[in-house]
This record gives structure tokens, sequence and C-alpha cells, in this order.
């Protein structure tokens, strides 16, 4: 930790510019109108000039204060952070060069420094090549889904300003954050000593600076944004990469990184290509190097964007949107398209995990793939990581193992019945998960007998036995299949599972 990160960071905490104290002190409508990039409501609720609001007024709504102000708020450490690129000033007043933010998380509160947000009240939304984002939602969105076990080494692919590695320091005793752009590992060193924690910082493209390492998790939120090669890059999200090919190649090397067990997560975007289903292209990204451990896979298609919602997304991202050669870069990037036989691009989720070579785990790879538009509970690393210790449990059972298990409906299923109204009997019924990813499924009545009477006293042989009683003979080997799916999504737990 640098001197004067440690005292800024004293500085920071004596202020009070915590999370919870800024969004008292602005307020929700001030907070959403600056979610719109809008800084009037936050400034008119900071005009008291304590030390918290300097440093609000400061960062968050980028305003010039006062160097009387600043020099309260951060006693005696104006001049080194304007020599450290943090600050600038003039005689009488001082500007931030980073956004410095608090961050709230389930762990307390954090500070992340980046590239100062560009766009706020209408201005340009152009930024530098190297610029270094904050906490987006992609960024959330990622924090989101990691699996958060203790783990002992975890690597940040393409790190920012840190922020993945901030959450991963709270569950691995080991994180390795990764970058090309010198700026990032500025602001993820100085994000680092910010908050008390340590990363082992290294300077190198995708896999390079790791080589010949294995990790227990890997995350990454890589530059995926699919474009024609026009020269320019802003490096946060261009890779440089034809296509979708930092994706591919990024998915196809994680395994050779992966411990027995090891998690790895992308976030990212793929085309969709003409003629071809968007998860037969993926699938194939997952064939195994025949040198490497097998992984499951779980690949969730979030959204799928249209060709021009797509361009005007991202050339509105660069500040393109209202330039002179604006109409010639739609056309262009349009075009790339057509030309490479692209028709739409997927958003989503990929999740592997490495299987383990301890013998307990036969058979073939488990690889869904699947499109789920529907809300899901967040944070849903919880859920990824039941899946994989769903899909490999039932993989180990036999169907007489899995006839001998004791099946108990999980707790948040319900069930729902349609039907006219007045009838006696529903027309359709579903179960349905409240948690994880909301999952419904239709079923038929004895599947609906089975769900109300898995309590974890009867095996599964007797369960079906005993509807057969009541309700016609069942036809056992059929549903075997069924009650995999049902124990795969969490609809019916056995052993292990049992919460
Ligand atoms: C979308 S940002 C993600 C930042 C951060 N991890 C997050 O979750 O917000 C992508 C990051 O990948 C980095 N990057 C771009 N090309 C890279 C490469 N070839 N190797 C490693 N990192 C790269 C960028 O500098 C940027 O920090």
């Amino acid at each position: 930790m640098t001197d004067l990160h440690f005292r800024l960071r004293d500085a920071l905490a004596a202020a009070g510019y915590t999370y919870d104290v800024v969004s008292d002190l602005i307020g929700t409508t001030a907070q959403a109108a600056l979610g719109r990039n809008e800084t009037t409501p936050g400034l008119r609720a900071t005009r008291g000039g304590t030390p918290v609001e300097t440093l609000t007024r400061m960062w968050l709504l980028q305003a010039t204060v006062s160097a009387e102000d600043a020099e309260r708020a951060l006693p005696g450490l104006v001049d080194e952070l304007c020599a450290a690129g943090i600050l600038e000033r003039t005689l009488s007043e001082v500007a931030a060069r980073v956004d410095l933010r608090p961050y709230g998380t389930d762990g307390g509160n954090l500070w992340v420094a980046s590239d100062l947000t560009p766009g706020l009240d209408g201005g340009s939304m152009r930024v530098g090549s190297d610029h270094v984002l904050g906490i987006s939602p992609a960024a959330t969105s990622l924090a989101e889904l990691t699996v958060r076990a203790p783990v002992g080494r975890a690597l940040d692919l393409g790190t920012g300003c840190g922020v993945q590695s901030l959450h991963l320091a709270t569950h691995a005793r080991h994180v390795v954050a990764t970058d090309v752009n010198q700026r990032a590992l500025w602001l993820t060193r100085l994000n680092a000593d910010l908050n008390g924690v340590s990363f082992d910082v290294r300077e190198g493209s995708f896999f390079e600076p790791v080589a010949g390492e294995l990790f227990d998790l890997i995350v990454t939120n890589p530059p995926f944004v699919i474009s024609p090669a026009t020269g320019e890059r802003l490096v946060y999200r261009d890779s440089g990469l034809p296509g979708d090919r930092v994706v591919e190649d990024i998915v196809r090397r994680i395994p050779s990184f992966l411990n027995p067990g090891g998690v790895g997560q992308v976030l990212a975007n793929w085309a969709i290509e003409k003629g071809t289903d968007w998860d037969e292209r993926l699938a194939a990204w997952l064939e195994p190097a025949t040198d490497i451990r097998g992984c499951d896979a779980w690949i969730v298609q979030r959204e799928v964007l249209d060709l021009p919602s797509y361009v005007e997304l991202w050339l509105k991202d660069a500040g393109q949107h209202g330039a002179p050669d604006y109409a010639r870069r739609y056309e262009t990037w349009l075009s790339w398209f057509d030309d490479v036989g692209v028709e739409a691009v997927g958003f989503g989720w990929i999740n592997l995990r490495s299987r383990t070579d301890d013998g307990t785990d036969p058979g073939p790879d488990n690889h869904r793939l699947e499109e789920w538009r529907w809300e899901v509970e967040q944070p849903l690393g919880p859920e990824v990581a039941a899946h994989f210790e769903r899909v490999t449990s039932v993989r180990a059972l036999d169907d007489d193992a899995l006839l001998a298990t004791r099946p108990r409906l999980a707790v948040d299923v319900v069930q729902e019945t349609f039907g006219p109204a007045g009838a006696e009997d529903p027309s359709q019924i579903v179960l349905r998960r409240q948690r994880g990813m909301r999952r419904a499924v239709p079923v038929d009545t004895v599947t609906s007998a089975l769900a109300g009477a898995a309590d974890g006293e009867l095996t599964l042989a007797q369960l079906l036995a005993a509807i057969g009683q009541l309700l016609g003979e069942v036809d056992v080997a059929a549903r075997l299949a069924e009650v995999r799916t049902l124990i795969a999504d969490g609809f019916l737990e056995t052993g292990d599972h049992l919460g």
C-alpha cells in the first residue's frame, strides 16, 4: 500500500464518504437522476460544505470545488493527489481527474476509483482509447453471477478498475488481476490499497500472464463488442479480434486453466449467424481439447439484439451519435454484419465447471445451453453453484440408485393450476420454483402427486408405487428421465441437496 493511498483511505473514512451516507445525503431521486447522467439534483442536495458533501460533489458529481473545501475534506492531501493524477487544481479550485465513489456490497462499503463517467449533463460521451470503466451494469451482472464459495486462487481476466477482484478478495485467498491497459492496472492497484486488500496485478494479454497456472475460479467480462475492424479501438470494449472470436478463445481456453472442480464464468456477446442456431455454434466451443479435463457447461442467452439496436447502442456508447460521420459508421457496421453473415447478437452468461478426476463423476459432460429472458433471483451465483452440484450428483446415480433416493420437494416450489372456472380438474398443472432461475415446468397428475408426496421419507420407488395404486399404473422407466430433470433443475432434492 502506498502511503498516499493509505492516507487517502483514512480521509475518506474520516469524512464518512460511504455508500449509505452518500445515498442518504443525496436521496433516491437525485441518485436516480445521476443514473441518467444528470447531476443538478445531487448538486442541490450537497451545498453545505461538509467534507462528505465536498467529496460527493467532486467525485460523484464531477463538480469543481473550492480549494478551501477540498483541503478541509482531504487535509494535507490535495497537492499529492494532484501529483498522483487523482485530482487537479488551479489556485482556488480543485476537480477530480478520476471517479472515486463508495460502492455498497453485501460485505460492506468499498471505494472504487475509475475513469470519469462521460456524458454527465449532456456532455460528450467520447473517451480516450485507454478509458477504464467504473461499476457498469455488466460489471454488476458478472459480480452477481459469480460463485462465491471460498477458494484458493481466483483470476480476474481483464480487470479494468478491479471491481471483480474486489469481490473476489472476499472469498479467494489469492487474486490475480490481469489487463493490457496500464491505466487499468494503476487503478486496480489504487483500489486494492483503498480497500485494504492485495491483488497479484499482472500486465499482459488474456491468459499470457498466467501461462501454466491453475485457478479455482476465473471470472471475466471481456471486451466483447462485435464490430468491424476499423482500426479504432476502445480497449474496454474492443478486443481487436474479428467477430466474437475473443469470447470463443476465452471459452475454449478456460478449461486448461481450471483446477478440478474449478469454475469459469464469462459475460459475453456472441454473433447469431444466418442459418445456424445460436446454441449450435456455442456448443462447438465446448468441445474439449484432447489433453484437457472435460467441463460441464451452462450457457444462458439472456437477450437478443437486432443489428440496428446493437450498432446504435455501441455507437452511442462511443459518443458517435450526432457526429458528422455517424450515418457512415452505422452503414459500415451493418454492411459488415451482412458480409460476415450475422443476423443478430446474443448476450448472456457462460458458466463452466471443470470435472473432478476422482473417479466418482462418470458419464459425459453436461452441456446445457438455453434461452432464458425471464427475471431471475439475484445474486444468481448460489444457483450457478447449485446447478453444477445437481448435475454432478444426478449423473452419478444410475436408475437403481435414483429409485433408492428419498426425494423431497424443494421449499420454494409452488403449484399453479389452470383451467376453466368451476371445472373439477385443472387442464394444466405447473410447478414453479420461486428461487434461482424461477423455472416453471408443466407436469401431469402423476408428477404433481409425486411432488406433493416427496417429503424425504419414502424412496422414489415407494412413491411411484403408491401413486400407481392411486392413479393407475405408472411407467417407472419413463418417469425417471423426468425425475432426473426435476432434480437437475432443483425442484426435487435428494441427499446432498437437502437444505
Ligand atoms: C468490459 S471491461 C471489464 C472490466 C472489469 N473486469 C469489469 O467487470 O467491469 C474489459 C477489460 O478487458 C481489458 N482488455 C482488453 N483487451 C485485453 C486483452 N487482450 N487482455 C487482457 N485484458 C484486456 C480492458 O482493458 C478492460 O479493462
